[in-house]
Parts: C-alpha cells; sequence; structure tokens
C-alpha cells in the first residue's frame, strides 16, 4: 500500500477478530513507527499502557461504555498524555536535554533558557498546559494508526470512556492526561464495514476571518 491508500483504507473497524492476534513483533514495530512523531521540542510526551489479556481488557470495557471492541480486538491501548512532560525534572526532558547536548544541539549553558521556554510556552495555566500534552499525543496516536495499517493492521480510537474511572482502575498518576483509547487487530470478516464517511473538503476546510 502506498501512503494515500494508508491513509484511505484506515478505518474505525468496529469488529475485530477476536481469535486473531497480533504477533507482538508487529505491536512493537507500530509503536517504533510512530516514535518518528514530531513534536514540541522533541518532548514526545506520550505513553501507552498496552493490554493483551482478556481481564485487563474487560476491566477497560467496564469504564468505555461497555464498547466491545475495547475486549474483542486482541490489543486495547490507554493512550497517555503527560501534562508534566515539559517541567524540569520529568525523565523524558532532561533525557531530550542531554541528547541534545550529546548532538551539539544545545550546551548545559542553555539549560535555564530551556527551562524558562518551555514554562513561558506550555505551563500559562492548564489548558495551555493541556493543549501542549494533547496536541502532541494526538499526531502519535494518528501515526499509530497509520503505522498499525501500514503493517495491514486495522485500529479503532474511542474517547467514549470515564477519564476517571480509567485512571482510578488502572492506577495511572495524576500528571496523565488520557486524549483516547485504541483498539488493534483484525476486521472480523463476517461482519459488515459501513460506507466510508463524509468528509469536509478542501472549500469546507479552508477558512478567514479578517476579511
Ligand atoms: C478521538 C476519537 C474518538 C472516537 N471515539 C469513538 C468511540 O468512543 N466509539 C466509537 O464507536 N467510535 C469512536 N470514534 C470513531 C469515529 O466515529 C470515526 O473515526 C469517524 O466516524 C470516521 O470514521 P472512519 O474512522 O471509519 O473514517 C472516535 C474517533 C476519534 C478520532
Amino acid at each position: 500500500m502506498n501512503f494515500e491508500q494508508i491513509f484511505t483504507n484506515r478505518r474505525a473497524i468496529n469488529f475485530f477478530n477476536p481469535d486473531k492476534p497480533i504477533d507482538p513483533a508487529l505491536v512493537k514495530k507500530m509503536v517504533e513507527m510512530a516514535a518518528k512523531t514530531p513534536s514540541s521540542f522533541n518532548l514526545q510526551p506520550w505513553s501507552l499502557i498496552v493490554l493483551t489479556e482478556i481481564d485487563d481488557k474487560l476491566r477497560l470495557q467496564k469504564c468505555a461504555m461497555n464498547q466491545a471492541k475495547v475486549s474483542e480486538a486482541p490489543v486495547t491501548m490507554i493512550v497517555l498524555a503527560d501534562d508534566d512532560g515539559f517541567q524540569e525534572g520529568n525523565k523524558t526532558v532532561e533525557r531530550v536535554f542531554q541528547e541534545n547536548i550529546k548532538a551539539g544541539a544545545m550546551t548545559e549553558k542553555q539549560r535555564d533558557w530551556f527551562v524558562k521556554v518551555r514554562s513561558r510556552l506550555y505551563g500559562k495555566d492548564e489548558q495551555v498546559t493541556r493543549g501542549f500534552s494533547a496536541k502532541n499525543t494526538g499526531f502519535f496516536a494518528m501515526a499509530l494508526m497509520l503505522a498499525a495499517k501500514s503493517l495491514g493492521i486495522d485500529s479503532h480510537p474511542m474517547d467514549g470512556f470515564d477519564q476517571d474511572k480509567v485512571i482510578e482502575e488502572f492506577k495511572i498518576p495524576a500528571n496523565y492526561y488520557i486524549p483516547l483509547l485504541i483498539s488493534f487487530g483484525y476486521f472480523d470478516e463476517t461482519k459488515t464495514l459501513v460506507e466510508p464517511k463524509w468528509r469536509k473538503g478542501y472549500d469546507d476546510i479552508l477558512v478567514r476571518f479578517d476579511e
């Protein structure tokens, strides 16, 4: 499949074949492909909880409007956006800084500047911070679904779930927000996939407000 075909053929498939697992090597590969996603200052404020055990998936399904695909899919992921992913002291932030030094892109003397610019851009208030974590993680989630499709794996994104319940059930620390869940697997060929949905066209998407 070329990129246009991957993009066109990706659908939220709704019905997964529960008897067709995904090779764990492919799960690793799609995560590593999606890891190429760009992010603010390369801060990569995303993480994944990967559920494959039926008991875990059923626990999640209970928090997700009982959507059957959560447990029918061989793999369901809780996508995490780290609201602290720009803060000094955060493990990934420090790693990014050290890697920049190693690559010659920054010097230790720029630490204060790097702290200040991150705080000014992403720490203004809770809304701005959530924007930072959610937008970067949203790009990652889309990349994950496209990477999966390129490997022949179908997906289904979901935000029909109770944020607080998922956080409590899976003991997720307070710095994380969950933009979405994504189920992965293979379409159940005994079912019918709905026709491709309406999309806004070029002219619908383009706007101006200053004329
Ligand atoms: C962030 C997000 C959340 C979604 N949440 C749900 C959901 O909880 N349940 C569901 O059945 N579909 C959900 N969907 C799937 C959309 O309804 C679907 O992607 C859209 O109708 C377009 O269809 P397509 O993906 O097959 O092109 C969600 C999609 C996105 C991107």
